[in-house]
């Protein structure tokens, strides 16, 4: 294997798609495949399933350039390629807390028999340690000169362009030297960039992306956990995430308290995480992860009970509305979205609520026929009794008292994502409330801030 390689991308989801359009970039032939005839054609076509800044220009560009196409033929895939990425979703397991590891099995099964040839196999799907051995194992039966790799994948969404073009650091898994030399020729333009490369054992590079996403899980729970004892005890949980993100030594990335996180990595792989822990007899080692993963979702009953409140105490056809589906701003993905399960917990309490996001709408309305939508921030904002921000988009964050207060009933707001500034909220004569911010301290910052 040597010269030009050619690279395939099995699974066009969310990696599959900015991982084939990312390395055509980077100059390589790819050829994308995914079993949903319908979204391939749309790829050929130029257009994006999923809502990402750049990438569908990204796309474009590739497509322009002949460098990137889209099939659903595994013998095409298997012809084609000298590296066979994985970048299949693994969801977590209906019913239970482990991932569910059947489209990266399906994908394998299918390419495995076809390999005639020597080639390498990189495995991109976040995965339990200890699958990338068993399918190693598998391969190489099916093709002794199959070689496979791991190489997680950290990109964040609304930024998956540029962390995959300039990531922070390559981990590889690999079994051989030669792996990782093919390994370092395609990435040689983000590691001439300046991105660490760091080659370990493949246990070690499933592990990475678990940890990483446990250690953000665990500061963003660590920072809500603070503003639960700040609302109990009287303090004022952003000038305490910013004291501690002062201490270089802990950082302010990640210490925004609010309403925690969602999305389709942080809360499945946490708990995939701590269930192959269970399962390794090790469960005592993550046992600490659990209390993340309730500390976050208890931030969601807190604020379905500061509503209540605002609403004095009866949400029973209150008008509401609910800024913000997706799980953060940037993204159209409303998988285990904070935002969303506040709104069904609201309608559950009896309250009349509407929903806005500017890109989500239409995945939200997919995932959850029951609720109501509005199609424009003013629609949903008539004539409400509370508004709640929870997903801090600019065009929320951007709002001002006066605009708001024109199209609501009643001048009350909680902000879940302490995203906005509270003095001119106030003094525009919002009740205004934000998670970790004690009642009493927000009453004495309306009195500081009065003349
Ligand atoms: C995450 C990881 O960051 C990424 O490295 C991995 O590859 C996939 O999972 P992503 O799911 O795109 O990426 O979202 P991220 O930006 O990490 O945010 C996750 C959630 O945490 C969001 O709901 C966000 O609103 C929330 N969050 C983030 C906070 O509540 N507070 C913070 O300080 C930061």
């Amino acid at each position: 294997m040597s010269g030009e390689l050619r690279l395939t991308v099995l699974g066009a989801g969310y990696l599959g798609i900015t991982h084939a359009a990312g390395m055509a970039s980077l100059g390589f032939d790819v050829l994308g495949v995914d079993t949903d005839a319908a979204r391939v054609d749309q790829l050929n076509a130029g257009h994006l399933p999923i809502y990402e800044p750049g990438l569908e220009e990204l796309l474009r560009a590739g497509l322009g350039a002949g460098r990137v196409r889209f099939t659903t033929s595994y013998p095409e895939a298997a012809a084609f390629g000298d590296v066979h990425f994985i970048c299949t979703g693994t969801p977590q397991q209906l019913g239970g807390n482990r991932a569910d590891l059947s489209q990266v099995h399906a994908c394998v099964a299918a390419l495995a028999p076809l390999l005639d040839r020597p080639c390498l196999v990189v495995g991109k799907s976040t995965v339990p340690v200890g699958t990338a051995r068993r399918l190693a194992a598998e391969l190489s039966q099916a093709c002794p000169g199959a070689e496979l790799a791991w190489n997680p994948e950290f990109l964040r969404e609304g930024n998956a362009v540029a962390d995959t073009l300039a990531p922070d650091r390559i981990v590889v898994g690999v079994t051989s030297g030669r792996a990782e030399q093919v390994l370092r020729q395609l990435y040689a333009r983000p590691l001439a960039g300046g991105a660490a490369f760091i080659a370990t054992s493949l246990e070690t590079a499933e592990l990475a992306k678990a940890a990483a996403n446990a250690f953000l899980a665990t500061k963003i729970s660590f920072i809500n956990a603070m503003a639960e004892i700040c609302e109990t005890a009287g303090g004022d949980v952003r000038d305490l995430a910013q004291i501690l993100g002062a201490d270089p030594r802990i950082g302010p990335a990640f210490l925004r308290a609010g309403l925690g996180y969602g999305g389709g990595c942080l809360p499945k792989d946490i708990r995939a995480f701590v269930a192959r822990a269970e399962q390794l007899g090790a469960g005592a080692s993550l046992a600490f992860l659990r209390e993340v993963d309730a500390i976050n979702l208890r931030r969601r009953a807190r604020t379905a009970d500061l509503t209540l409140e605002l609403a004095g105490g009866n949400l029973t056809g209150v008008p509401v509305c609910v800024l913000g589906a997706a799980f953060k701003p940037g993204s159209d993905d409303v998988r285990d979205s904070p935002a969303l399960d506040v709104a069904q917990i609201l309608t559950g309490m009896g309250a009349r609520v509407t929903v806005y996001d500017p890109a989500a709408l239409d995945n939200a309305r997919r995932a959850r026929p029951e609720l109501s939508y509005a199609p424009t921030l003013a629609a949903a904002a008539q004539g409400a009794h509370v508004v709640l921000l929870l997903t801090e988009w600019p065009e929320f964050t951007a709002l001002t008292p006066d605009r708001l207060g024109g199209i609501v009933a009643r001048r009350n707001m909680i902000d879940a994502r302490n995203a906005l500034d509270p003095v001119p909220w106030r003094e525009a004569g919002w009740e205004y409330r934000a998670l970790g911010v004690a009642e009493d301290t927000a009453a004495r910052a309306r009195l500081d801030a009065s003349p």
